[in-house]
């Protein structure tokens, strides 16, 4: 069956929602959908139809994506933004899905704990998409299926590597990965582990699909015969407290920019190379002047 069919008035809240031949129906549709639009073809079946994208943090890619494809495939996107609406002064969840069910096809939201989502979705009478929570980020995990589909051909035998925080993105990803019986790899700094449920989950899902599912603090043991290898931020939005912004980056030198390190890292305001460098001719003569 179509994806477009089988699929209709579903929430797309995250892809533990979602069996292996819905994803990868979804992915086949979006395969599909890129061709057309390669091939300059109009395809407008959502004429008529309009999304709501409710925005409580930061975004290019999702906002602009979707508010592209929905003007691609006929329809229109609303960009609102959290603060501006009543949702912003108070107004419940609850109420806002049943008052925007009245206006919209759609809604979208991109916000912080993946309940105001879940909540959105039991009291909209259209579908929900979940356009990243602070858990899951069901979209972007669906993009990137597509895109290692695409240069691999296959998820068979394929291994993902993650490193980095244990995040939405990390989370989304086991559970897209065990979905299509990908081997999946996620390296963490501990205390930065994806939430148990999505590894519990994923595990469960990769005993049935094939897919091992591996969690680790060595960051070798994952990308170790990786196909693939995935990063993100350190500080997702919303976490900011716990960035760290005045880290200090040193290097003996000779640097190799680009492989070890950035030009951007080596050049930016964390950077203390060039006294780091100075500093040997300062300490050196300290050496000297005891030592003699
Ligand atoms: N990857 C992603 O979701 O990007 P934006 O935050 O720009 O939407
Ligand atoms: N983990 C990141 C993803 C941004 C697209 C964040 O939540 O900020």
């Amino acid at each position: 069956m179509n994806a477009v069919m089988s699929l209709k008035g579903r929430d797309f809240l995250t892809l533990l929602d979602f069996s292996t031949e819905e994803i990868l129906d979804l992915l086949a549709l979006a395969a599909d959908l890129k061709a057309k639009q390669k091939a300059g073809v109009s395809y407008t079946p959502l004429s008529g139809k309009t999304m709501a994208m409710i925005f409580e943090k930061p975004s290019t890619r999702t906002r602009v994506s979707f508010e592209v494809g929905m003007i691609q495939l006929g329809g229109q996107a609303m960009y609102l933004n959290g603060n501006d609406l009543q949702l912003g002064r108070g107004e419940t969840i609850a109420d806002t899905a049943r008052v925007l069910s009245q206006y919209v096809d759609v809604i979208m939201i991109r916000t912080f704990a993946h309940q105001k989502v879940e909540e959105l979705a039991e009291y909209a009478s259209v579908p929900v998409i979940n356009g990243l929570t602070d858990d899951d980020h069901p979209c972007q995990a669906l993009a990137d299926l597509l895109t290692i589909y695409e240069a691999k051909k296959t998820f068979q035998g394929v291994k993902l590597a993650y490193v980095g925080d244990g995040n939405n993105v990390a989370n989304a990803l086991l559970v897209a990965a065990a979905k299509v019986g990908m081997n999946v790899a996620i390296a963490c700094p501990p205390g930065y582990e994806p939430k148990a449920e999505y590894v519990e989950a994923a595990r469960q899902i990769g005993e049935k699909t094939g897919a091992t599912v591996v969690v680790t603090h060595d960051p070798l043991v994952a990308v170790a015969g990786a196909d693939a290898i995935y990063t993100d931020v350190w500080t997702s939005m919303g976490q900011e407290s716990e960035r760290k912004p005045d880290y200090l980056f040193l290097h003996c030198l000779p640097a190799h920019r680009g492989e070890e390190v950035t030009a951007g890292v080596m050049d930016g305001p964390n950077s203390v190379v060039f006294e780091q460098a100075g500093n040997r001719l300062h300490a050196q003569k300290a050496i000297l002047l005891s030592v003699l």
